[in-house]
């Protein structure tokens, strides 16, 4: 229904929502040297992006319809607008004003279930649709992201060239890589947020143990973090924990880390995927506690109530100890839980690519993940040789490497834990990590004395050793007591 003038010209690539991300995104691209075109209902934003784009082909538009056949067919444009119905009214709008065999990507974070539905509705339509997760942020989106692209590959090829270009690069690769079909690509960001949200609730714990349990001050918490990021816990999230801990708004002596109120927000995709492991009957405890703890600081009242209430009956265990060895443990504390956090991301990615067939690579997922995403670290680099050596590894800490790290940490992990315990300092991620651990490497876990109370009460049955798979009922009460 557009006109033909724009067929063999025009902009190469297009972007609907030009918010921060959307707005850097596509300067990162014109940055490299492509023709594009932005949309945004929001006249500021349009005019926001062709002052910043003017050195580079940009064009902003704040009719639909001009966007349109601004763009070279067939047309390739992303959507970056807040996940949920503003995605579906967004296709809804723009559908009409394109021709078959014209791209649109999602790039937000939208829910993979929806990214399934919007794959096979506009697939049936003769549209090309794919869901692509996009981290790094603001920075990220405009010097170089990590992007989890997955659905229609035929339509991942035609972009490819834009996507490689503009992401990060780790070692001169690129950090962009065809995730799988339908909803893949969403997936595996949905999981790197479970993640993200499991290693910040790891440094906001050790944030705890340092002011109230060792009672340092800000200064020194930055000095230990940048010091941390020299060796092998570096990454993203620590680097930017320094900087936190030494930044004072221009003009103020005060931290800002101090003015900031308790309470931790979110957008949802820690929570979908404590729910889809869930489902999945795959546990992730560090994620699922990183999700609680922002629900729990959200009952600030109730809090501050129970502050006044309840004193730790015990004198502070990290203030008899010494502090070098204290730090010594907590690093290996923090290296442990780290490792930890991320096999049970990836123990669920393999989990939902069987259920789901996703195909996932879990080393190119890793790989793709040492640069630009808010997960990059340096221990991504083990993950990744971990799964090159053995792509079907049953799960990260089996790997004969990483077993030795979480075996050389894993005491001054107790040691924390154990600590913060009996001083009242509350580590609720750390403490899940490690029963999480000590339960993985448990081979005769209590749960016979579950299937007993099942089968006592309701008659569920249970299975005897040696005879898996036949399931049997007792007759408990009342004559077996006698
Ligand atoms: C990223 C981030 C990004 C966003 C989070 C914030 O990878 O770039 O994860 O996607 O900042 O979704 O999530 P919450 O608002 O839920 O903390």
């Amino acid at each position: 229904m557009n006109p033909d003038q724009n067929s063999n010209t025009g902009n190469v690539f297009g972007m609907i929502g030009l918010g921060t991300m959307g707005r850097s995104l596509l300067l990162n691209i014109a940055d490299s040297g492509f023709a594009v075109a932005g949309y945004d209902k929001d006249t500021l934003k349009v005019d926001a992006l062709k002052q910043e784009g003017a050195p580079y082909q940009v064009e902003g538009f704040a009719s639909l319809p001009d966007f349109v056949n601004s763009l070279k067919k067939p047309r390739a444009i992303m959507m970056l607008v807040p996940a949920g119905p503003i995605v579906d009214s967004v296709v809804e709008e723009v559908l009409p004003l394109l021709d078959q065999g014209d791209i649109l990507i999602d790039g937000g974070n939208s829910h993979f279930t929806d990214t399934t539905r919007r794959d096979t509705a506009l697939e049936a339509k003769g549209f090309h649709f794919f869901g692509m997760g996009i981290s790094g942020g603001e920075e990220g989106a405009r010097r170089g992201p990590s992007m989890m692209p997955g659905g229609d590959i035929e339509a991942y090829e035609i972009v490819r060239p834009i996507l490689e270009a503009v992401a990060a690069r780790v070692n001169n690769e690129p950090c962009v890589t065809y995730i799988g079909p339908g909803a893949a690509g969403h997936f595996v960001k949905m999981v790197h947020n479970g993640i993200e949200y499991g290693l910040m609730q790891l440094i906001a714990e050790t944030y705890e143990i340092l002011r109230k349990g060792l009672q340092m001050d800000n200064a020194s918490i930055h000095r230990l973090f940048a010091q941390w990021n020299e060796g092998r816990l570096q990454s993203y999230l620590l680097e930017i924990t320094r900087d936190i801990f030494a930044f004072k708004e221009p003009g103020t002596e005060s931290f800002l880390i101090d003015d900031i109120y308790d309470v931790a927000r979110s957008k949802g995709t820690g929570k979908w995927t404590s729910q889809v492991a869930m489902d999945l009957e795959l546990p992730v405890p560090t994620i699922d506690v990183a999700v609680a703890m922002r629900d729990l600081s959200k009952y600030k009242e109730l809090r501050v109530k129970a502050d006044a209430l309840y004193t730790v009956e015990q004198p502070n265990r990290f203030a008899t100890e010494r502090r070098d060895k204290t730090l010594q443990y907590l690093e290996q504390a923090f290296y442990f839980s780290m490792i930890t956090t991320y096999a049970q991301g990836m123990h669920l990615l393999a989990k939902a690519s069987a259920a789901y067939g996703y195909q996932l690579q879990l080393d190119q997922i890793a790989k793709i993940w040492r640069g630009g995403c808010i997960i990059r670290a340096a221990f991504l680099e083990d993950i990744y040789t971990a799964y090159q050596q053995n792509k079907e590894l049953p799960h990260l800490l089996l790997d004969p490497y990483i077993k030795g790290l979480v075996q050389e940490t894993a005491p001054g992990m107790r040691e924390v834990v154990a600590a913060a315990a009996l001083s009242g300092v509350a580590t609720p991620a750390f403490a899940a990590t490690l029963s999480y651990f000590d339960n993985f490497r448990n081979g005769s876990m209590p749960s016979n004395l579950i299937q007993a109370q099942r089968d006592f009460f309701g008659a569920h049955t249970y299975e005897v050793i040696g005879r898996e798979g036949i399931f049997v009922h007792s007759a408990w009460l009342p004559d077996a007591l006698d």
